[in-house]
């Protein structure tokens, strides 16, 4: 059973992050000679066309891999994750209790900090490609993002928003920690400096976003009506089954 810090002491820790991150900032550059991720974490590397890439093939693909992942985390955090934060600081279950409401407000200025670093770090990255675009992986079709944008405005399927976005950065903390762990990869050399200098940034408080989500769950989930319980719990299993296919 995981000892969860109460809201108070969540909100204590994120403010104190929140104000010492600014000094952490270390040289911002890439060198380009470097992988970005570990090769585990990209796709062809399960497939035998993987081992047919020359060095050269294998070092661009890894580096472009690392920034599609940044995409994602983007997406993530300005497409599912403060959207639906924005929503839940006012759902009947959190609105009195104001600890948690403050950690959700704190929560979504870390997001939006995150969203920062991680856009200037793939104009760092590729200025070629991103200097005037965010997304060059993440493209989602206009009705895709309408049907994702009108769901949010269902409080009864917030519960199933939380454990996403729970799954989502239990993720990245996997693959943060991975990158800080192990500096180097099967065949490509050691991981660049600067990229799992900002996933290390990122680490720090996605440490607290997972134990936020989870009083989040609680004062959601665990308070709802059998019925509405039913419904997220299916959503929820429906969408696991097409992550599965997806990666
Ligand atoms: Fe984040
Ligand atoms: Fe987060």
């Amino acid at each position: 059973m995981y000892n969860i810090p109460s809201p108070s002491e969540i909100k204590k820790k994120s403010l104190k992050l929140f104000n010492s991150s600014k000094k952490d900032i270390v040289d911002e550059t890439i060198d380009k000679s470097k992988p970005f991720v570990h090769e585990h974490f990209t796709l062809l590397y399960y497939t035998p066309y993987y081992e047919k890439l020359s060095y050269e093939q294998k070092l661009k693909y890894n580096q472009l891999c690392g920034v599609m992942i940044n995409e994602l985390f983007m997406f993530l955090e300005e497409s599912l994750i403060n959207k639906s934060l924005i929503k839940l600081k006012h759902h009947p279950d959190i609105v009195d209790i104001t600890d948690l409401s403050d950690c959700i407000t704190g929560m979504i200025k870390e997001e939006e900090k995150h969203h920062k670093l991680f856009k200037k770090l793939n104009r760092i990255c590729f200025p070629e490609i991103y200097q005037n675009s965010v997304y060059n992986f993440i493209l989602l079709k206009p009705w895709e993002k309408k049907l994702f944008n009108a769901s949010l405005n269902y409080p009864a399927t917030m519960s199933f928003f939380i454990w996403l976005i729970l799954t989502l950065e239990e993720f990245s903390l996997t693959f943060s920690t991975a990158l800080l762990k192990n500096k180097n990869t099967e065949n490509l050399g050691e991981l660049d400096h600067y990229f799992t200098h900002i996933h290390a940034l990122h680490l720090r408080d996605e440490i607290n976003h997972t134990y936020l989500d989870m009083h989040l769950i609680n004062a959601c989930f665990v308070a709802s009506n059998p019925i509405l319980k039913k419904v997220n719990t299916i959503l929820f299993k429906n969408i696991l089954k097409l992550e599965g296919t997806l990666f």
